[in-house]
């Protein structure tokens, strides 16, 4: 604060003041100082509010393969005669069901499938239906498949309708496909049982892994994503992917951690597992919340590399959550090295399936699933938000051990839940002398407190870890949503992130997605429903940042820059190598527009400055499925002045406002 008081007055001489400015910002153009890194900007990914399936992931059947528990039909309705076994074809996922004749040629036998809070599908796309069947007694049956709109006035509740005949005593996959004549997002699937005239089937037929997907999935994947929910996050331009999670990688108990070693293969043999989230609120309380895997650890590589991100990975440390263990020991894994041998194992096996060669037991798993190049994996997290000495003294075991066998990978280790007190001093301290190479710290804070924390990383030790901000939002008191009024503060901040840009090289808001029939935690940074999705004003603050990330950090000499607990104009400048520009990024939190003379120190005849800005004057206004375009960015021009030896953009920056200048050098 003393150096920016002290260099005011050498601000005001070299770009002089025309008229009476709220703020000068004199931006250094000719001193370009740390780099920024690619990874500043990222997002992270955890299975919470249905991101994965009923998210992200595009399958559309829900308890595909009848494994959720303890209602092995979760998710279905069964009529006629239906029995669910469990010495199926697939020896993780063991349970399918028998359809059997209902008895009489009048009656039915089948299943209905609920889908996620619905089925989501689009008039004229193509949806790829798939399912394992064999008929035991070698009479041959036909399988009748629908998609049927359940509660309907109209003669029929079917819709796309088509059929498969099996014949086969043994397992086989049967694919067909079903154009939707309509669009509706809450949808079922119909499944009868049939001879082969069509009539009630007479026979018996067993079926397994019932699936259906979007033949238009992110990059045509058959297994793939939803596109635009995909395509939100590659418009972003992350530079980096941290996934699993969160609390899902600790898991309630260590039982239920995620196990990266599931998630990868055939699909259908990716064992299910109960989504932590289930049962963390009972006022948000989601019984058929569960993990089917098929969005895992080599779809994750796969889309950090489709979206130009370096994917992240963070992996259980021995450690069940503690929030819900509170000082049992018991709860976590054994402190020693025979104890935490198999998340050392899983760590450094982790390492091999995405950097490996082909031929190794790993690398061949990954080159099997399509993947024969490596996946250059750089950064691994080891622990999620753990604190206190259960977690040093197990991350320490960890971490040496994988620095002893990789110590090309950077470790990120955590400072625990809390953004400052006893517990991150001490998490900070043994990070420190631990020497992780960064420190993942958490914070989803009012904005009280982030108007505490505008210096926050001006700061921090220059010798020690660099920080991964890697959990944080602005909550308001009492506002749950994403309205625009946080948005402003979250804007702010991160040009303070920026400004220590050689100390802070990541940070990802938290969470990322939400369906709107299905949240446990909010705001979320993109919201959807089965069809529809909406970019919040979150997601377009950080993706501001992300798009205009620049190469290295410009000095700035700000005129007026606003103490802790007040409200004022925040700003960060960067240079781009790549592209020649100088781009400003300034967030007026103020409830009045201010006068802004930004003075580019060094650049001559810049022309017209391009300006991007956000409203997020509007306190309580966000961006709903049913509304999404009620805050977005909006593309301007804005002329600049020539100054000595500079360039001067005069602007009113309106009240509540985050707006981008960029100008050529
Ligand atoms: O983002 C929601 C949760 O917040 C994460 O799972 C956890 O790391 C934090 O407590």
């Amino acid at each position: 604060m003393k150096l920016r008081r002290i260099l005011l007055g050498a601000a005001l001489s070299a770009c002089a003041l025309t008229h009476a400015q709220d703020y000068t910002l004199t931006v250094q153009t000719a001193k370009p100082g740390a780099p920024v890194q690619p990874t500043t900007y990222g997002i992270f990914f955890e299975d919470i509010n249905f991101a994965a399936d009923g998210g992200l992931y595009a399958e559309l059947v829900k308890n595909r393969s009848f494994e959720f528990t303890p209602d092995h039909l979760m998710g279905w309705q069964a009529f006629g005669k239906v029995e669910v076994r469990n010495d199926g074809p697939f020896d993780r996922n063991p349970h399918y069901v028998r359809l059997s004749s209902a008895g009489h040629g009048d009656w039915w036998t089948g299943l209905v499938n609920e889908g996620f809070f619905g089925i989501g599908v689009e008039k004229d796309k193509e949806y790829r239906f798939s399912v394992y069947a064999r008929v035991p007694e070698g009479k041959p049956q036909v399988l009748r498949v629908q998609l049927i709109e359940p509660y309907t006035n109209e003669e029929a509740q079917d819709f796309a309708q088509a059929t498969i005949k099996v014949d086969s005593k043994d397992w086989h996959k049967f694919v067909i496909t079903l154009k939707s004549p309509r669009t509706t997002d809450k949808a079922r699937l119909r499944m009868f049982l049939c001879d082969e005239n069509g009539r009630s089937g007479s026979g018996v037929m067993d079926v397994e892994h019932v699936s259906l997907f979007p033949v238009d999935t992110w990059m045509g994947h058959e297994n793939g994503m939803r596109k635009d929910l995909a395509q939100a996050l590659a418009d972003m331009k992350p530079g980096v992917f941290r996934f699993p999670g969160g609390c899902i990688v600790e898991g309630v108990t260590l039982d239920n951690r995620y196990q990266w070693k599931n998630t990868v293969g055939p699909v259908e043999n990716r064992p299910l597992n109960k989504n932590r989230w289930e049962a963390t609120f009972t006022h948000r309380y989601y019984p058929d919340y569960f993990q089917s895997y098929g969005l895992g650890f080599y779809e994750f590589f796969l889309l950090s590399e489709e979206i130009g991100a370096e994917p992240l990975p963070v992996l259980n440390v021995g450690m069940a959550c503690q929030y819900q263990n509170w000082n049992n020991e018991k709860a976590h894994a054994p402190a020693t090295a025979e104890g935490l041998k198999p998340y050392i194992d899983d760590c450094i096996d982790l390492i091999e399936f995405a950097n490996g060669a082909a031929d190794t037991k790993w690398g061949k798993v990954r080159a099997e699933m399509g993947h024969p190049e490596p996946f250059n994996m750089k950064f691994l997290g080891i622990g999620n938000e753990q604190w206190g000495e259960f977690y040093f003294e197990r991350v320490k075991i960890v971490a040496d051990a994988v620095r002893k066998a990789h110590p090309e990978i950077k470790i990120i280790g955590t400072s625990g839940p809390n953004s400052e007190g006893h517990d991150f001093d001490i998490g900070w301290e043994a990070m420190k002398r631990q020497k992780a190479d960064l420190v993942d710290e958490h914070f989803y804070r009012p904005i009280s407190w982030f108007k505490n924390e505008w210096e926050r990383y001006d700061r921090y030790d220059r010798t020690g870890p660099k920080v991964f901000a890697g959990e944080y939002a602005c909550h308001d008191r009492g506002k749950k949503w994403n309205h625009a009024g946080a948005s402003i503060y979250e804007a702010a901040f991160i040009t303070g992130i920026e400004r220590n840009a050689d100390i802070v090289h990541m940070a990802t808001y938290a969470p990322l997605f939400s369906h709107v029939d299905g949240w446990q935690w909010r705001p979320d940074m993109i919201w959807y429903d089965n069809l529809r999705c909406a970019l919040s004003a979150s997601y377009y603050v950080q993706a501001m940042f992300a798009q205009n990330r620049g190469t290295n950090v410009l000095p700035i000499r700000n005129s007026n820059f606003p103490k802790k607990g007040e409200d004022g104009v925040l700003a960060s400048a960067v240079w781009d190598k790549e592209s020649g520009e100088v781009i400003v990024k300034v967030a007026n939190t103020c409830d009045q527009a201010k006068s802004v003379k930004i003075c580019l120190e060094g650049v001559k005849g810049a022309g017209e400055a391009k300006a991007i800005l956000l409203d997020l004057s509007d306190y309580d206004l966000e961006n709903t499925v049913d509304n999404p375009n009620a805050i977005a960015p909006k593309e301007t021009t804005q002329p600049t002045t020539a100054g000595k030896n500079s360039s001067v953009i005069d602007v009113q920056i309106p009240a509540k406002t985050f707006a981008v200048y960029k100008v050529k050098k």
